[in-house]
């Protein structure tokens, strides 16, 4: 009976071991044939395969090294949850004429997946940024974005940092309830086109707890973004964190539901703002809120620009046809660069509505000082503490 018992035992513990073993598996690229300081690429594509095919949670593995790898897609649906775990650093062909359309690295239609790892992408941006034709206007925009997220839902992106990125550094598209956390971005101020995140058309998207610096927008929400969250997000130096540009394109979806708290911005050329093209075509941009920001040495802090027209790619006399409702800026404090603090430059046809200004303290210290607060096209709430006075200057002009 007792041995029996036993026997009964050992063997429920070796079936429980054996699917413990198979309901998680390791896929490390070394195993694929990958070496340090040489190509992976073939290795990454076959390791992602076999453990996107494999029947239960799997691991694909890029231990501590460097290593180069080409384009490559990262394709679902796969079986089980998938992570990609990345240790090593891992290089970007540098020149930009490797590239036959405009991603490095993709994920796609991926369901349960994390991104993790203390490793690093380096998409050798410095080649590209120098290029010939590789001007303010045409926005290098056939280079490699470094890492794309299409078509991704309940998934992690986490600790992991991309740098120097030819084009953006991460793109976001498509996607549902993805979060990144504790992510870091590193691009000079003066690379061209090279925002952090760009997000457009997706869902339930958080940025938690993540460092960017970086040439462009540390992150950029476009078209069809909706429930988004940015919070604790260190931003600079950069372009800030920018709702738009919307209208440019038509049928883009409305933007609804954004929150930007607790942020820290530094050095950047604006800090929290919202853009939409004169000229437009229609659209929505509505619920977006602001609150709990640090602004250190920002030139433009709290922008609403319906005008937005860089370059004069457009018509500026003609209003934006983008609707911008729900919008507040609560606590927003620290130091402006020039004495336009607040401006809040709505469309002539479709007038912000339901806009507030709460508990803004904005110092300017230049000899044109002080600072300004102006508005165009609306009539914000108005609440608590405000330096510089709201809409000084325009509400001015307009009793005049
Ligand atoms: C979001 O994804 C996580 C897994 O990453 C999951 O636990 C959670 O239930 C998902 N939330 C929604 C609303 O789908
Ligand atoms: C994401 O997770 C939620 C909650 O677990 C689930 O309802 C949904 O179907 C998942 N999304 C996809 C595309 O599988
Ligand atoms: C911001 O700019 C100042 C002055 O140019 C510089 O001393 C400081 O290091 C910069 N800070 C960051 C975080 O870039
Ligand atoms: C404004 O936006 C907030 C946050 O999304 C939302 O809860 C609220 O209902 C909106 N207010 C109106 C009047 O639509």
């Amino acid at each position: 009976m007792g041995l029996d018992l036993n026997v009964a035992t050992i063997s429920l513990l070796l079936l429980l071991a054996s699917t413990a073993n198979a309901a998680s598996r390791v896929f490390n690229v070394r195993n694929y044939g990958a070496k340090s300081n040489s190509d992976i690429t073939q290795a990454a594509t076959r390791a992602w395969k076999d453990a996107c095919a494999y029947p239960g949670s799997s691991k694909v593995v890029i231990p501590a090294a460097k290593y180069r790898l080409g384009t490559v897609n990262f394709l679902g649906p796969c079986k089980g949850p998938i992570e990609f775990n990345v240790l090593g650093s891992i290089q970007s062909p540098g020149d930009p004429k490797y590239f036959k359309g405009d991603t490095w690295i993709s994920f796609g239609r991926v369901n349960h997946l994390t991104v993790s790892g203390t490793g690093e992408f380096d998409g050798q941006g410095r080649t590209a940024w120098g290029r010939s034709g590789c001007s303010k206007t045409n926005y290098c925009i056939h280079l490699p974005i470094s890492l794309r997220f299409d078509f991704v839902t309940n998934s992690t992106v986490r600790d992991i940092t991309s740098f120097n990125s030819k084009q953006f550094n991460i793109n976001v598209f498509g996607c549902q309830n993805l979060t990144f956390d504790h992510v870091t971005i590193k691009t000079p101020g003066n690379s061209p086109n090279t925002d952090g995140i760009h997000i457009g058309r997706s869902t339930n998207i958080k940025v938690i707890n993540s460092k960017i610096s970086t040439g462009d927008d540390c992150i950029s929400i476009g078209d069809g973004s909706r429930d988004i969250l940015i919070k604790g997000v260190i931003c600079g130096p950069g372009h800030g964190i920018s709702v738009g540009s919307l209208g440019k394109y038509h049928n883009e979806q409305p933007v609804l539901g954004v929150k930007v708290i607790g942020c820290t911005l530094t050095n950047t050329t604006t800090g929290v703002r919202i853009k939409t093209w004169p000229n437009s075509y229609p659209g929505i941009a509505s619920d977006m809120h602001f609150e709990n920001i640090i602004m250190n040495n920002v030139d433009n802090p709290i922008l609403i620009d319906q005008g937005y027209c860089p370059w004069n790619q457009c018509k500026p006399q003609i209003p934006s046809k983008i609707k911008i409702n729900n919008v507040s800026f609560k606590n927003i404090r620290g130091t402006s660069r020039t004495k336009d603090a607040v401006e809040i430059i709505c469309s002539r046809a479709l007038p912000c509505t339901n806009v507030e200004l709460r508990d803004i303290d904005l110092k300017y210290n230049g000899k044109d000082g002080p600072a300004t607060s102006r508005c165009v096209h609306v009539n914000p709430l108005i609440g608590g503490h405000q330096n510089p006075p709201a809409c000084s200057i325009k509400s001015l002009k307009k009793k005049i």
